[in-house]
C-alpha cells in the first residue's frame, strides 16, 4: 500500500468520526469503539469534552479505556450500565443492509454487549470496509481455549475454515482471556442465519457477525460523508 492511499483512507475515518460526534448529546452516555477508526472519535469527543460537553464513555476494550482516560475522557464500566444512548465504533465489513463483521482488533465480545445496549449505534468507516456481500474478511470467533478442536469441527460443520490468530507466534489473548479463530465462510449469502449457528455452538463466547445491531452507518468517502442507514 503507498503512503498516499493511508493518507486517502486516515482521511476518510477523520471525516465519518467527525460527522458522527455531532450525533452526542448532553449528558449522553457514548460507547467507544476500538480500532484505528473509533481512535479518531475518541479524539474528537476528548475535544468536545474539553471544550465543556458533559459525557460519560463506555470502553469496548482496554485499549479504549486507557486511551480514553489519557484524553479526560470519564468512563463507566459495562457492568453497570443500563442503556447506552450512542455508540461509535468501526467495522472490517459492512454491507448496505447495515450487517458488519467487526473484531479484527479482538475486541468483539465487548463490542458487541456495547451495542447490545445501544439505542443509536453509528458505525463510522472508510470507503474501503463497503462490500456487496461479506465475507471477504475472516470472521472472527472468540472461543475459550479448552472448547477450541470441538469449535473448530462445528466451524467445518458450518463450511468454515478456522485458524487461531496469532501475534508474534503465539495465540493472540483478547482482553477476556480467550482466543480469536478467524474463519473464512467464503462469501456469506444470509449473515443472521450464520450469526444464529454460531452463536449456538458452546465455547463460542462472541463471533464477529453484527446483524441488527447497527443502526446508522457513516462511511467517509474522500472529503465527505456517504450514510447507509438500511432505507
Ligand atoms: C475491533 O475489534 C474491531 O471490531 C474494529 O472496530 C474493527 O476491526 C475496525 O478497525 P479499524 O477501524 O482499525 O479498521
Amino acid at each position: 500500500m503507498d503512503k498516499q492511499s493511508i493518507d486517502i483512507k486516515d482521511l476518510e475515518k477523520q471525516v465519518a468520526a467527525r460527522e458522527a460526534v455531532k450525533l452526542i448529546k448532553n449528558n449522553d452516555v457514548v460507547g467507544l469503539g476500538t480500532g484505528s477508526t473509533a481512535f479518531f472519535a475518541i479524539q474528537e469527543i476528548a475535544l468536545m469534552v474539553e471544550n465543556g460537553l458533559k459525557i460519560k464513555g463506555v470502553p469496548t476494550s482496554e485499549h479504549t479505556a486507557a486511551l480514553a482516560t489519557s484524553l479526560g475522557i470519564e468512563l463507566l464500566p459495562m457492568s453497570e450500565v443500563n442503556v447506552i444512548d450512542i455508540t461509535i465504533d468501526g467495522a472490517d465489513e459492512f454491507d448496505a443492509h447495515l450487517n458488519l463483521i467487526k473484531g479484527g482488533g479482538g475486541a468483539l465480545f465487548r463490542e458487541k454487549i456495547v451495542a447490545s445496549l445501544t439505542k443509536n449505534e453509528i458505525i463510522i468507516a472508510d470507503s474501503g470496509k463497503f462490500v456487496s456481500q461479506l465475507g471477504k474478511f475472516k470472521v472472527p470467533v472468540e472461543v475459550v481455549h479448552l472448547a477450541l478442536n470441538y469449535v473448530l469441527g462445528q466451524l467445518s460443520k458450518l463450511g468454515g475454515k478456522g485458524e487461531v490468530r496469532l501475534r508474534n507466534d503465539t495465540p493472540f489473548i483478547t482482553d477476556n482471556g480467550n482466543i480469536i479463530v478467524d474463519t473464512d465462510f467464503g462469501l456469506i449469502s444470509d449473515p443472521a442465519g450464520l450469526s444464529e449457528k454460531l452463536n449456538q455452538i458452546e465455547g463460542v463466547l462472541a463471533h464477529g457477525l453484527f446483524v441488527n445491531l447497527t443502526s446508522k452507518i457513516i462511511m467517509g468517502k474522500g472529503t465527505d460523508t456517504i450514510i447507509y442507514d438500511g432505507n
